[in-house]
């Protein structure tokens, strides 16, 4: 994980490129990494967040919110985070909810007295005050704009999260530095009711009454949740001063990326590493590596196209061995073999340089496995993901390869992984041109073969 990167510096203005790139004592020094979904999401993003903030000084989750569900399995337990960074588990280690993320403060508070129940010490994270609120409305709204596509319906998470971004991008949002702020938040839930009350029916009182109640509620929230709240830029200025070790921590996955996923199967923000410096409040210049999480086979929840998906037996065998229920809304999640068309689309869009690939011991049993590694239409064929309207027509192109029949679990080296294994690994660096440099083969933190930095 070494590698040199540019020297920030701070002026009187702010930051400042010096004209003359420099490297701490003359030495190589450790970029800020960004960690992706290369898949539909749920690839294992939060394991390996966790495993690799043992070597950060922070984390940042750069975009989302409570859609997410990220499993980590350590020696504290078993969690599903869905707003506090992965980071939170490793003491002396920052992990800052960073701007671009949509925050239920509900939510929040929840997941952060749980983790202290369970004896986890959480004075490492931090809010930033620039962050969105999700209102309790957004909820509501979200569930009649799914009832109205009908359907055509996304099969969205029901957090709220598209009215969010559609709100903030309308401006028409609440930070989380207005929640300590008795009349902003008034003005606000008023002009936000204003925007809403017809399409939600409610007349005037019904709406003075839904205000003041939503008022208390987030001014109850944000009383609660002020001690962690923080000027994002003080943690990050100090972060790009002391050449810190920093993961920037992504949600989903780029099939769903606002922009480059199958739109409108999408989620509303971008997953992808380029949204990442804004989202976390850190200069572009100070990303050095993009690692790519891939999941050796594929799975999507929520509807949409997913052109590898298996209906059958193989599907069926695949959730059963991967334990593949959403870890946000438990719903079953669609399962087939890996689409290489999407991973190396990932790769191309994040300058993905190192690949972490997660969950190879769920095909320790097969015989044969199958890749996809082109995409069929009448309209040619694609090796990186066309825009949506190509999807109705696509026919995956498969090879197929043996499988190595022996337990991964234990292996914590890669030469200690089956040759077929280690052939499958080469198949997927080979095709996406990034080498693999972390393979998963357990849910915990151990069950980790590390190949190099
Ligand atoms: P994320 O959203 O990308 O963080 O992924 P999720 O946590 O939603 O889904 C990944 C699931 O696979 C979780 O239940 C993890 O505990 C589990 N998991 C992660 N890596 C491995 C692995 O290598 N093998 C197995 N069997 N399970 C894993
Ligand atoms: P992590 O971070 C898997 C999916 C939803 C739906 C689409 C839009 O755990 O990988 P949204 O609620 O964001 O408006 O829904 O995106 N989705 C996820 N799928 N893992 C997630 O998060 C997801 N977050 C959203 O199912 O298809
Ligand atoms: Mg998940």
């Amino acid at each position: 994980m070494t590698a040199s990167r540019v020297k920030l510096a701070v002026g009187s203005g702010g930051y400042h490129l010096p004209g003359q790139q420099t490297t701490r004592q003359g030495g190589t020094r450790m970029p800020a990494t960004v960690v992706v979904g290369t898949q539909w999401g749920d690839e294992g993003k939060g394991k390996v967040v966790d495993y690799l903030a043992g070597e950060a000084d922070g984390v940042v989750r750069f975009q989302g919110g409570a859609n997410a569900g990220h499993t980590i399995v350590n020696e504290l337990g078993e969690f599903r985070l869905h707003l506090v960074p992965s980071g939170i588990f490793r003491p002396g280690v920052v992990s800052l909810l960073g701007t671009g993320t949509v925050v239920d403060v509900q939510v929040l508070l929840d997941e952060l007295g749980d983790l202290v129940a369970r004896g986890v010490a959480v004075d490492g994270f931090r809010l930033s005050d620039r962050a969105q609120v999700i209102h309790p409305v957004f909820m509501e709204i979200e569930a009649r704009e799914e009832a109205l596509r009908g359907s055509h319906e996304i099969g969205t998470t029901g957090r709220g999260i598209g009215p969010a971004y559609a709100a903030k991008a309308a401006r028409f949002g609440l930070q989380v530095g207005d929640l300590l702020d008795e009349q902003r938040v008034k003005e606000s839930l008023e002009l936000l009711y204003r925007r809403y009350a017809a399409w939600l029916g409610l007349d005037a009182a019904a709406t003075a009454g839904r205000v003041a109640e939503a008022c208390e509620a987030l001014l109850a929230a944000g009383r609660r949740v002020a001690r962690y709240v923080v000027d994002p830029l003080e943690v990050t200025r100090r972060w790009v001063e002391q050449d810190a070790r920093v993961i920037l921590e992504g949600q989903l996955g780029v099939m769903r990326d606002l922009d480059w996923g199958i739109y409108p199967f999408v989620t509303s923000s971008s997953p992808t590493a380029g949204g990442a410096a804004a989202g976390a409040g850190l200069p572009p210049a100070f990303i050095g590596s993009v690692v790519g999480v891939v999941k050796a086979y594929t799975t999507a929840v929520g509807a949409g196209p997913v052109p590898t998906e298996e209906t059958g037996v193989v599907g069926d065998a695949l959730r059963a061995r991967g334990g593949e229920y959403g870890a946000t809304t438990g719903r079953p999640r669609r399962c087939g073999w890996l689409d290489l068309v999407a991973v190396r689309y990932a790769c191309l869009l994040n300058g993905v340089n190192r690949l972490a690939v997660t969950k190879l011991d769920v095909l320790d049993e097969l015989d044969e496995i199958k890749v996809c590694t082109g995409y069929r239409t009448p309209e040619g064929r694609f090796d990186v993901v066309p825009q949506a309207r190509f999807f109705d027509r696509i026919e995956p192109e498969y090879v197929t390869v043996p499988g190595w029949k022996t337990p991964t679990r234990e292996c914590r080296r890669p030469g200690r992984l089956p040759r077929e294994a280690r052939a499958y690994l080469d198949l997927i660096a080979e095709h996406v041109g990034a080498p693999v440099f972390l393979t998963s083969v357990g849910p915990h933190r151990d069950h980790t073969v590390r190949a190099g930095s």
